[in-house]
């Protein structure tokens, strides 16, 4: 090695670049803000778009590109053509970085009343103060659908989730994609609960998919992002501004935690899937539980729907306990291998109470009318041995 005339301070302040000769087998972390120009040239050509190649994280880079790729492979498993895919700061910027996308004041939204409660929320108090108006309906009437399409020519955006967090209820994709084509309408869906392993909606000519990465294709619980896809070339453009100039982007290392998930994420939905259907079939069963939410169950009323556009039933479902509000919480309170958290996805076994948490903010009406109760309880079945799980649940019922 040339002795290095630079002062020790210069040594230490600069930047060694390292000069790969081989590929590293794992994807490396690109920890960086921003990319260095070999000249002025090189970085015009990069900025305006004429030559490939990063300059600033915000605007990309290899980690985050990478594992959004990944991920465009897999909900376009079916298609010709790959979609386009921009991972983004957390589920929730995916969605309103797909609205900011689309819409426009005046603009109406067509969706479900029984969303995530983020999602309700972000409909009625951000999009709604920017002059977008939201229609609560049950999109499984298509004649209901129909005529509200007629009478509010202002719709431009159907917004499905299925199923749906927490009560698992699913919307027809065929029928529902089909109509709103007919109608020309932009198309999108929450495709958290399922992933692209279990149900692929771009199957169905739906515009955009949206992710919470942070659950199921993660994991493993440890990072927060979420992913925009998009089939619709029209919008591609305006998406990519609304990532960039809103600053809602990925982040590397949260992709690379991601990165690790993904590749396992065939294994633990099947496994996640086997549990769910067992713990749902104990629950079914139980004399304390009103009624079960678990689409693989025949008593769920869109197991056909489930069964036609998914190939397996997830690791999510959840239950109505007998009784009031306070054998909910006795129950939450007495499970030792579950773990109480307001997430869901993880390989561990995770209980929630949607009423007090996940959808605390949503109105009270429009959440029970949509089975939210108060005696609901949410479980994202962990990969654990199911019989662990079960004697957990059998305890703490009572
Ligand atoms: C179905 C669904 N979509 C979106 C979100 C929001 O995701 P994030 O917390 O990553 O913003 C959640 C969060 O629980 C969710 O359950």
């Amino acid at each position: 090695m040339v002795m290095n005339k630079k002062s020790i301070n210069s040594i230490c302040v600069g930047e060694l670049r390292h000069e790969p000769t081989t590929q590293p087998h794992q994807l490396p972390l690109y920890a960086t803000s921003s990319f260095a120009m070999k000249t002025v040239e090189e970085g015009i050509d990069i900025f305006t778009g004429k030559k490939d190649g990063h300059v600033y994280s915000r605007y990309g880079n290899p980690t985050v590109d990478i594992v959004a790729q990944k991920i465009a492979m897999l909900e376009g498993y079916d298609l010709e053509n790959v979609p386009y895919a921009y991972m983004t700061s957390s589920g929730m910027s995916a969605i309103s970085s797909m609205g900011l996308a689309c819409l426009e004041s005046g603009d109406q939204i067509l969706t479900q009343g029984n969303l995530y409660g983020g999602t309700t929320e972000l409909f009625n108090k951000i999009f709604g103060s920017m002059g977008v108006e939201t229609i609560f309906t049950d999109l499984n009437d298509l004649e209901n659908v129909e005529q509200l399409l007629k009478d509010n020519p202002r719709i431009k955006l159907l917004y499905f989730e299925t199923p749906a967090n927490p009560t698992l209820a699913c919307v027809d994709l065929k029928e529902i994609t089909d109509l709103a084509r007919a109608y020309n309408k932009v198309t999108a869906i929450d495709n958290t609960f399922p992933t692209p392993y279990l149900q692929r909606p771009f199957n169905f000519g739906i515009d955009f998919v949206i992710h919470s990465t942070t659950k199921f294709l993660n994991g493993h619980g440890n990072s927060i992002s979420g992913i925009v896809l998009g089939q619709n070339e029209k919008y591609q453009k305006k998406l990519w501004e609304v990532i960039k100039l809103a600053g809602t982007n990925g982040n590397p290392w949260d992709s690379w935690l991601l990165n690790n998930g993904l590749k396992t994420l065939s294994v633990r939905m099947d496994r996640h899937c086997d549990n769910a259907m067992k713990l749902a079939q104990f629950l079914e069963a139980h004399e304390g539980v009103n009624y079960v939410n678990y689409i693989g169950l025949e008593s769920h009323p869109h197991h056909a729907i489930a069964q036609r556009q998914m190939s397996g039933f997830g690791g999510m479902l959840s239950f109505d306990i007998k009784g009031d509000d306070s054998e909910a919480m006795q129950f939450m309170n007495r499970l030792k291998l579950a773990t109480m958290a307001p997430t869901l996805g993880d390989v561990d076994t995770l209980v929630l109470h949607p009423a007090t948490s996940s959808h605390l903010n949503v109105d009270k009406d429009l959440r029970e009318e949509n089975g939210i109760t108060d005696t609901l309880i949410r479980i994202s079945v962990g990969i654990e041995d199911v019989k662990d799980i079960i004697e957990d649940v059998r305890q703490a019922l009572g």
